[in-house]
């Protein structure tokens, strides 16, 4: 797997850092509101199991599945999947996201969770490619891991075609992986 990744663009031991960054933010907010964290499937898994972990005080865990009908993830016509499995009423509910790319994806999410009236509703995601977004999209992340450039990166949960989500760290593909 190694071979068809051009460049690691954050290693493994910058991802853990930055895990270890972003939890001891949400600590401070969180530690005393027994939080609900909603991981969006599945490109999250790998930064959700470590950020829970870091979670040293109560908290819940949930998770939804979304995904885009018609024709790549542009569309912006979105599907709910995998509903969460929680009553949010009144509760302070985090979102952590893999990637925020075009933004599609966590706007509806976002609303999704919005229309169940939670008492608070914040986005934590590691990556964010802003060069990418939707203008139509004005939402913005609460929290932030790292910012990236507008490059296709597998690893760390994030895939292509299903694949090297499982790699330790983030990185670039080359791109005749692409056109294999
Ligand atoms: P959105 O474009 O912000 O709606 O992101 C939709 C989804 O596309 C993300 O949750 C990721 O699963 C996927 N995605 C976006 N950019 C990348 C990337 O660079 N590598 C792998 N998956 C990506
Ligand atoms: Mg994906």
């Amino acid at each position: 797997m190694r071979n068809d990744i051009e460049t690691i663009l954050l290693t493994e031991e910058q991802i853990q850092e930055k895990v270890k960054e972003l939890s001891a933010i949400l600590r401070e907010e969180y530690k005393d509101k027994d939080p609900l964290f909603v991981g969006v499937l599945k490109g999250v898994v790998m930064f959700y199991a470590d950020m829970v972990r870091e979670a040293d005080y109560p908290c819940q865990m949930d998770f939804m599945c979304i995904s885009s009908y018609g024709s790549g993830t542009t569309s912006g016509k979105m599907v709910v999947k995998k509903d969460i499995s929680a009553d949010i009423k009144g509760r302070h509910v985090v979102i952590l996201e893999d990637i925020f790319d075009t933004g599609n994806s966590l706007d509806f999410t976002y609303k999704y969770l919005m229309s169940k009236e939670p008492a608070s509703l914040k986005i934590c995601t590691l990556l964010d490619k802003p060069e990418r977004r939707n203008p139509a999209v004005t939402l913005v992340p609460d929290y932030v891991g790292f910012t990236i450039p507008n490059a296709f990166v597998v690893g760390y949960g994030l895939d292509y075609d299903e694949h090297y989500r499982n790699l330790p760290y983030i990185g670039i593909l080359k791109p005749e992986v692409y056109t294999k």
